[in-house]
């Protein structure tokens, strides 16, 4: 499925509606968590790609999710906006908690979830729209009003307002991978979501850029919580509050306070992992 696909999906667009207990797992401080999984495991076939995950994500936070290649990251990121949904092989067991109801309930839709929990991806996916138009594309497929003021406080708050100001028409192709990846996020949060998924969101991008995102992200988490999984354990040192560490097998090897975990982890493995013995 290409991330355009994707985002049609994420704004509800097309795509049918078909359809552990680790004690670092929990949260130690007075934090309020918005997102919390219980014993998630996830089946492509025979392949299980995340097992018995338990984590409570803080509210109004950057949480990071870092680990190897494979062990999951987007699998786990996927299940809490329900995005796995659409991959027809996958099968889902346990409990997302958001705001307490559990996501995979029948009752609950999908397609309003993904309006609350939205995702940006790797690569930018602008639609071939203006600026203006790429901005305002979630509030029309929801009905709700759009305006000037509704576009400018969007891209204020992606940090792209400054760049942009006064060539809204523009096409969102014609700008820079960078600034097309803030648009991407301006549209994300333009429907006003309470949290926000980023599946490695600079890993396409130039170090400029890539700095740019980072500043973002943490001014984000003032007004929405950031899950952002990230193979640059840099980045995550740098942004993030909380930080999950999954190892081969898809399992949640260690969640804590991202200083704690890049300082002085629990488990050799994840020393070692971080210390970049192996992945
Ligand atoms: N759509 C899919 N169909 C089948 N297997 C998948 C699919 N997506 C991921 N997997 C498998 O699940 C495991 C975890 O993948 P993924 O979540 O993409 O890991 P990560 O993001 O950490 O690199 C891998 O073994 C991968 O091959
Ligand atoms: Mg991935």
């Amino acid at each position: 499925m290409s991330n355009t696909d994707n985002s049609l999906i994420e704004f509800g667009v097309t795509g049918s509606e078909t359809e552990q207990t680790p004690e670092t797992g929990t949260l130690t401080e007075d934090t309020q968590s918005i997102i919390s999984t219980r014993g998630l495991d996830v089946w492509y076939g025979d392949d299980h790609a995340l097992q018995d995950v338990d984590m409570d994500i803080p509210k109004n936070r950057v949480t990071a999710i870092i680990g190897p290649s494979g062990c999951g990251k987007s699998t786990f990121l996927r299940c809490l906006n329900r995005m796995n949904d659409m991959v027809e092989t996958a099968r889902i067991e346990g409990e997302v908690r958001f705001n307490g109801t559990n996501v995979y309930d029948d009752d609950v839709d999908a397609i309003a979830l993904r309006r609350q929990i939205g995702m940006v991806f790797q690569h930018p996916n602008p639609f071939p729209k203006s600026i203006y138009d790429n901005v305002a594309y979630g509030l029309r497929v929801q009905d709700k009003p759009v305006n000037d003021e509704i576009i400018e406080t969007a891209l204020r708050r992606a940090a792209l307002w400054d760049e942009v100001e006064g060539q809204l028409d523009k096409s969102a192709r014609d700008l820079s991978g960078g600034q097309q990846q803030r648009l991407c996020i301006a549209r994300a949060i333009a429907v006003d979501p309470d949290v926000v998924l980023m599946d490695e969101p600079a890993s396409a991008l130039d170090p400029v850029a890539t700095s740019k995102i980072e500043d973002l992200i943490e001014e984000l988490a003032e007004e929405y919580t950031v899950v952002i999984v990230t193979h640059n354990m840099q980045q995550a040192a740098r942004i993030s509050d909380k930080t999950a560490v999954f190892l081969t097998g898809g399992k949640l090897a260690e969640f804590d306070d991202t200083q704690k975990i890049f300082e002085n982890p629990e488990s050799q493995r994840v020393e070692d992992y971080i210390t970049g013995k192996f992945g």
